[in-house]
């Protein structure tokens, strides 16, 4: 079986990078983890992906200044190389410009720490206990130009129990994004032959 080719990106820890790259060993997983790109030289994912013999590296956003395009455009660059017929977005916290999400359009996924349209944006955990909303999740959704705003995929829901804040709710749900993260995309490539 040929198996998509995914490139992922990083900005941090990389936890939900490293669920896609465990899933990705087994051999029917209908993709495999080409390349990991980092916005911040520090994200302590790229070790991980290192250790896992995948090719990691950093492009360094503070090099481009403000011209986020032009940064974009090294990463576009360098998922091409790679021969990614996918992008997964695994805790970047940088808001994309039109250009790579249009680069990639219907072929790059994001997951997100709530139950999408509920809390797009920062501190998803704590607006929902603030909200006092007895349950939470996350959301697997395609990329498009709205941030949190593309069609939904895939959602696992967690329910808030009393005396959670948002550390331990936080930690619940991440459990879910990895599990819900490689279906999600699993399911995606196996619908959508990609095309470059
Ligand atoms: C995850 O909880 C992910 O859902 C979230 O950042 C965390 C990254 O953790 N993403 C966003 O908030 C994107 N808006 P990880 O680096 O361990 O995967």
């Amino acid at each position: 079986m040929s198996k998509a080719k995914v490139g992922v990106l990083i900005s941090g820890r990389g936890s939900n990078m490293a669920a896609l790259i465990e899933a990705a060993k087994a051999d029917d997983c209908p993709f495999e983890i080409a390349l990991v790109l980092s916005n911040k030289p520090d994200a302590g994912g790229l070790e991980t992906a290192r250790a896992a013999g995948i090719e990691a590296w950093a492009i360094d956003q503070k090099l481009f200044g403000k011209d986020r395009e032009a940064h974009e455009r090294e990463l576009d660059a360098a998922l091409r190389q790679a021969d990614c017929g996918y992008v997964a977005l695994a805790g970047y916290m940088r808001v994309l410009t039109p250009f790579l999400v249009r680069a990639w359009a219907g072929r790059m996924v994001n997951i997100h720490p709530s139950l999408l349209p509920k809390y797009p944006g920062l501190d998803t955990h704590q607006r929902a206990l603030n909200a006092g909303d007895a349950e939470a999740g996350c959301t697997v959704h395609l990329v498009t130009e709205g941030v949190d705003e593309g069609p939904i995929l895939g959602q696992a829901r967690v329910p808030i129990r009393t005396g959670d804040d948002a550390h331990a709710l936080a930690e619940r749900i991440l459990v879910e994004e990895h599990r819900l993260y490689p279906a999600a995309l699993a399911e995606l490539v196996q619908q959508k032959p990609a095309s470059s």
